[in-house]
């Protein structure tokens, strides 16, 4: 792996064997992008690929890829990075100035979370200086190819080199020309409860875009777009991957120009941006990450998984197992004190449960939502033994102990916003929008940043704590602060995301042992910044099995299952009013970073014994689980939608465990093979196949040749069930709706 530089033909080229990516300088000095995506022989010149645009004296036009596309200079197309000079006027005209080849990925800078390296053979990193003479205006843009995967990480630093102030009013992260528009567009949308379902669209003429100007990433819209051909499947074709590594208001964006091309552009929203540049100052963009591959979109996933998983998620969590999880919220919502809160962690502990986790209402006045937010300090009426007695109870029991907090955010009725109205976002003299009875803290106020260090830090220090679940419930109105002049209110959405991370980032360095899950109202905030400070994320308030199908196969798509917070709870369900079994509950959650979310007292012995089984199952395979290769089989958002599949296989493909799921039962079911993947063709395995957590329903051997060419038979059942499960026809007696199979593979030799 390696990035290439020929002074002859001023390209670049970064290639490792998986992808290659090639650069110019134009003729005009304008940095040109000749080629992302398939691997290309090296030592050749690529310039032919430039097409030039006849009819503009600075020989660029809309079919030319760039790679630092500005307005106003004849490229008509969306915009990556928009300057306001002092004269008023937004036109750039950004020349090479340099550049600089670095072995290994150098520190983003400026507080963002971003991929990192542990040893510089890891990746290689191109920097190239551009310089806008009349303004003073200097950028630079680094480009890291990872050596392991078939991944570019993005970012760009603007400096103002001039004499005057400058405004920053768009800086993408990312931006890449593709000579043809012939993909299909994947994003993921959805709502509170229904988080990240897959949506697909083919590009047309014109922006097509997804983005969020309400202060965080968004339940509605993921930072992430996908782009696959039409014949592109799970397995085969070509397929990209853009995910920004940012928690705040972004645009993912393609347009498709009339001479077919198209641009993607990733980064901070431009709707609700601007940023003042005094001479000297630097902005840096947070970092956008682009994957390609011809392995399909789980190509894609395969490469974004580890990466995530690997080098982007830090601290001693990142490659630790993850414990087995029982949060009080779904058991008791605001109602418990600690006897209660002991019992459950005792029930929990005898099922097998490893950690216990309290979730909100343990401190200042907090007995329902309206009102404590803000008041860390814990309740002594709940509580009369304290966090620390509670911990020391839990931890005496063998748990370990997790606490929920919401830092940013604070109810009118409390103490904190009775002492600093002025801490809460919002414009003065006008109202406030209320949603969930809270406010906003300001963030961008260095004060209020301290404040929460200290008080959550206080917390956090007061009792043994070993996971912490940082909720975020509802976003930004009104946005105004105090911090900042009038002319530069635009910087407010960032410099909210930047003063979280600094809070992140104080939190983790003084508390590093903690164990901290990020969550906004279920999965709000699931993206690729926060992963950085916490390795896993509450995917979703929505905890019915059937839902969470399509909500954990959506997530898949680009975040690992090790980040997937996903939880049993009880039925009905409080979200759908769904009654599951059990076992399907389960069956769905183990693909995830797995728990329990409900009253263990107020279990039957019957379930009692079928969670500890669960639990059991689950522990035996919890490497698989959090670190195999995650393969999607069988989407739940095709045909009836009344199936998924997926499964889990390790790197030496020696341990699998496969997931099917029918929701609806239908009598007489076509005969039906599921065919598998990620093992390997000259293996056998052995294979037991399980339709409840009570016993194995029977074992047989396989060739994996047969099982990823053939599959795995469905129905009739393979293998065919014992003799008490079946009808004296012989046909086997179905065990209703909410069915599942799960498949245990085992390498035992060579076939
Ligand atoms: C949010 C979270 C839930 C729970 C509640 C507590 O909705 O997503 O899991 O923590 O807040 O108020």
């Amino acid at each position: 792996m390696t990035i290439d530089w020929d002074p002859a033909t001023r390209e670049w080229h970064l290639h490792n064997g998986a992808t290659s990516w090639v650069l110019a300088v134009l003729e005009n000095g304008w940095l040109g992008h000749l080629h992302a995506g398939a691997p290309l022989a090296t030592g050749r010149s690529y310039r032919h690929l430039y097409l030039g645009f006849p009819g503009y004296d600075n020989r660029v036009g809309e079919p030319v890829g760039l790679a630092l596309p500005g307005p106003g200079v004849g490229d008509f197309r969306v915009p990556a990075l928009v300057v306001e000079t002092p004269d008023g006027a937004t036109v750039l005209d950004p020349r090479y100035a340099g550049h600089r080849i670095l072995a290994g990925k150098p520190a983003i800078g400026g507080g963002l979370p971003a991929t990192y390296v542990e040893a510089d053979e890891e990746a290689d990193t191109l920097e190239i200086d551009l310089v806008d003479e009349p303004s003073g205006v200097r950028v630079t843009l680094a480009y890291t190819l990872f050596a392991r995967w078939p991944v570019v990480a993005r970012s760009m630093r603007v400096i103002n080199g001039g004499t005057s102030g400058v405004t920053v009013r768009c800086a993408m992260s990312a931006s890449l020309d593709l000579p043809d528009a012939a993909w299909t567009l994947i994003q993921l949308s959805g709502a509170w409860s229904r988080e990240r379902d897959v949506v697909e669209r083919p590009l047309v003429p014109g922006r097509q875009s997804i983005g969020s100007i309400r202060g965080g990433s968004g339940a509605e819209h993921n930072p992430f777009l996908g782009l696959r051909r039409v014949s592109t499947t799970e397995s085969h074709g070509e397929a990209w991957g853009a995910a920004l590594v940012y928690s705040g208001n972004h645009l993912c964006e393609v347009e498709v120009e009339p001479f077919g091309t198209a641009r993607l552009r990733l980064g901070i929203n431009p709707e609700s941006f601007s940023w003042r540049l005094e001479p000297g100052e630097t902005f840096r963009t947070p970092e956008a990450v682009l994957a390609w591959s011809e392995a399909g979109l789980g190509g894609v996933s395969a490469a974004l998984h580890e990466l995530f998983r690997t080098r982007l998620a830090r601290g001693p969590w990142r490659d630790a197992d993850r414990p087995v999880l029982l949060n009080n919220w779904e058991g008791t919502y605001f109602d418990f004190d600690h006897d209660r809160l002991v019992a459950m962690a005792g029930a929990a502990k005898d099922l097998g449960v490893e950690l216990f986790v309290l979730d909100d209402g343990w401190f200042g006045a907090r007995t329902d939502d309206t009102r404590g937010l803000g008041d860390w300090t814990v309740n002594l009426q709940k509580l009369p033994k304290g966090l620390d007695g509670l911990a020391a109870d839990v931890h005496g029991l063998g748990l370990k102990f997790g606490l929920w907090i919401e830092p940013e955010m604070v109810n009118p009725d409390s103490d904190l916003f009775r002492a600093h109205p002025d801490w809460a976002i919002g414009v003065p003299g006008r109202k406030r929008t209320m949603w969930r009875n809270q406010l906003v803290l300001d963030l961008a106020q260095p004060a209020v940043v301290d404040h929460l260090a200290t008080v959550i830090g206080d917390v956090l220090a007061s009792a043994p704590i070993d996971y912490v679940k940082w909720d975020w419930n509802r976003y930004l109105t009104e946005p105004w602060t105090p911090a900042l002049p009038a002319d530069r209110q635009g910087e407010l959405f960032h410099r909210y995301v930047l003063g979280l991370y600094e809070l992140y980032a104080r939190l983790t360095e003084r508390f590093p042992s903690i164990l901290f899950e990020s969550c906004a109202s279920g999965g709000a905030r699931f993206d690729a910044g926060l992963l950085a400070w916490a390795p896993q994320a509450w995917t979703s308030d929505d905890t019915d099995a059937v839902e969470r199908l399509a909500i954990q196969w959506g997530t898949s798509i680009p975040y690992p299952l090790s980040s997937m917070g996903a939880h049993v709870s009880a039925v009905p369900n409080h979200q759908t009013g769904r009654i599951t079994p059990i076992g399907f509950r389960a069956a769905v959650a183990m693909f995830g970073a797995f728990g329990y979310e409900l009253d263990p007292t107020a279990l039957t012995d019957e379930e009692r014994a079928e969670v500890r089984r669960q639990v059991a199952f689950y522990v035996e395979r919890r490497d698989l689980f959090q670190r195999g290769r995650f393969l999607r089989l069988r989407s739940p958002f095709e045909g009836k939608r009344n199936e998924a599949a997926w499964m889990v296989a390790d790197a030496a493909a020696s341990r699998a465990v496969v997931g099917f799921y029918r929701v609806l039962h239908r009598p007489w079911p076509r005969r039906d093979r599921l065919v598998l993947r990620g093992l390997d063709p000259a293996a056998s395995y052995e294979v037991t196949a399980w339709t409840s957590f009570d016993a194995p329903e029977g074992t047989f051997v396989r060739g994996g040749d047969e099982l990823m060419r053939l599959g795995v038979r469905l129905e009739p059942p393979d293998p065919a069930p014992p003799e008490d499960l079946r009808n004296p026809d012989g046909t086997w007696i179905v065990r209703g709706d909410f069915q599942f199979r799960l498949f245990d593979l085992r390498r035992i030799g060579e076939r």
